[in-house]
């Protein structure tokens, strides 16, 4: 029997397709190994989003070609990269690949492998699909807490700068009804949370029904104690989702409402369809229903002509908003995207680092005084790991509102829900002690 080894970049969406793609190879009875070395097949589940995701792949394959030097092994790129790059990935000779398949394609993974190796063929899928969802697949998860389920894939939004709507195609939405019956199944499995996942969650539609709809669908499944969901996009963000947020006590009360720049005028080229103005009415409307939400966001600093005046409106935004945390990144050049052929990356490196150094130190400074703010409070927090990164004698877990919780470990066990009061807080991390564990 063959085993494959799979390595994951990228977003959530990217690990769930690697959970998918385990099951599509162990149908094929492949074997899973989690060793490189004793590997027959190697997969790299690829991103393209920024070029030095790309350039940490690249690198990878070469060592991992040099590590198994003489080795019949195949080394496989699939995910983002196939779709991006096609077949000049294939072609390049300083990336020795053996097949590429992108994200709609993985059905067909097996006999692409099977072909590169029985015919010395570099196979190639990188077609998109309108409709495929796998939504027949039961994902082979690693245990844990958390499950994830794409609720729907691809992106019609073509924000200027993103060259998700290439690699993942158009959007489309799985029934409701095979969300349920897979939450169902994971909730016997005694994953008490999911996180439902789309490129843009507030774009599901199926048969009428949207993502409100599913939320207080799946909210209703015994054992599904937690949901979360990311990421909704700030265009729309409709009273029935913001209602069910504040109102459902299954549903996490965190919010991750990318703002991607502060500036109107940047916001318009980025093709984000809202103004400054609005994304802070948003957040108003999103605090007067749930005071306690917990805001998290993704900020690109260095979008081709944002001048210092303009990247200040980003800085106002945050504080204004003072986010829980934020992802912030400088803007990366992607070919085929509409701000490649319309606009010259032209903020000079120096500029991107310094606003991003500017943007980073604030973002702590807020993060900082929120999970501050903690101290004395009480949460439930739900286990994640028998460790910490520093300890053995820690255990760590998140409240509700995806604060990272760290408390003595005296015995507690993954998946339990534990009483917490917060006694401390960094910027990254809570530190709590135990009130009650049930
Ligand atoms: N669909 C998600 C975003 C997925 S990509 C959403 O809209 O919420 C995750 C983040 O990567 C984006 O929010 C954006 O901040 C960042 N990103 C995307 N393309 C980028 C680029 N070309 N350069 C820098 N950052 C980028
Ligand atoms: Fe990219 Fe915009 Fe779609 Fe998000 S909403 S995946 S940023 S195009
Ligand atoms: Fe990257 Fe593809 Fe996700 S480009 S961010 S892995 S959708």
């Amino acid at each position: 029997m063959s085993k494959v080894y799979i390595e994951t970049y990228g977003c959530q969406m990217n690990e769930y397709d690697t959970e998918i793609v385990r099951a599509v190879l162990q149908q094929d009875r492949y074997d899973l190994t989690d060793s490189p070395a004793e590997a027959d097949v190697i997969l790299l589940n690829t991103c393209s989003v920024r070029e030095n995701a790309n350039r940490k792949v690249f690198g990878r394959v070469h060592t991992l070609r040099h590590e198994n030097n003489g080795r019949n092994v195949k080394i496989g790129i699939i995910g983002c990269m196939a779709t991006d790059f096609k077949q000049r990935l294939l072609d390049d000779p300083h990336v020795p690949v053996d097949f590429i398949v992108g994200p709609d394609s993985y059905k067909r993974l097996a006999g692409i492998i099977r072909d590169a190796f029985e015919n010395e063929e570099k196979g190639f899928d990188v077609k998109l699909s309108k409709h495929e969802t796998y939504e027949d697949i039961y994902p082979v998860r690693q245990s844990g807490v958390n499950a994830w389920i794409a609720v729907m894939r691809g992106c019609n939004n073509f924000c200027s700068f993103c060259v998700v709507p290439y690699t993942r195609g158009r959007e489309r939405s799985r029934s409701p009804l095979s969300v349920m019956n897979e939450a169902k199944k994971l909730a016997n499995e005694n994953f008490s949370q999911v996180t439902l996942l789309g490129q843009n969650v507030n774009s599901y539609s199926y048969d009428g029904k949207d993502f409100a709809y599913l939320l207080n669908k799946v909210s209703e499944i015994d054992g599904i104690e937690r949901i979360r969901f990311t990421s909704p996009h700030p265009k729309d963000f409709p009273d029935s989702l913001l209602n069910t947020v504040a109102e459902n006590p299954h549903v996490c009360k965190h919010i991750h409402l990318p703002l991607q720049a502060g500036n109107t005028r940047v916001l318009d080229m980025m093709r984000r369809t809202y103004t400054h103005e609005e994304y802070l009415d948003l957040v108003d409307r999103i605090r007067a229903k749930c005071p306690e939400i917990v805001l998290t966001t993704d900020i690109i600093v260095g979008f081709p002509s944002e001048i210092d005046k303009e990247f200040e409106d980003t800085v106002k935004i945050m504080q204004a908003v003072e986010f829980d945390s934020a992802f912030i990144f400088k803007y990366s050049e992607r070919d085929g995207t509409l701000a490649q052929k319309k606009y010259p990356n032209d903020v000079p490196e120096e500029k991107k680092t310094e606003r991003i150094m500017r943007l980073n130190e604030l973002q702590k400074e807020h993060s900082l005084k929120r999970n501050r703010a903690h101290i004395g409070r009480m949460f439930e927090v739900l286990i994640e790991q028998e460790q910490t990164k520093k300890s053995d004698t820690d255990i760590q877990g998140r409240n509700d509102g995806n604060k990272l919780v760290i408390i003595p470990n005296n015995g507690y066990h993954i998946g339990e829900f534990i009483q917490t009061e917060i006694t401390d807080a960094t910027a990254h991390v809570l530190k709590g002690k135990v009130i009650n564990h049930k």
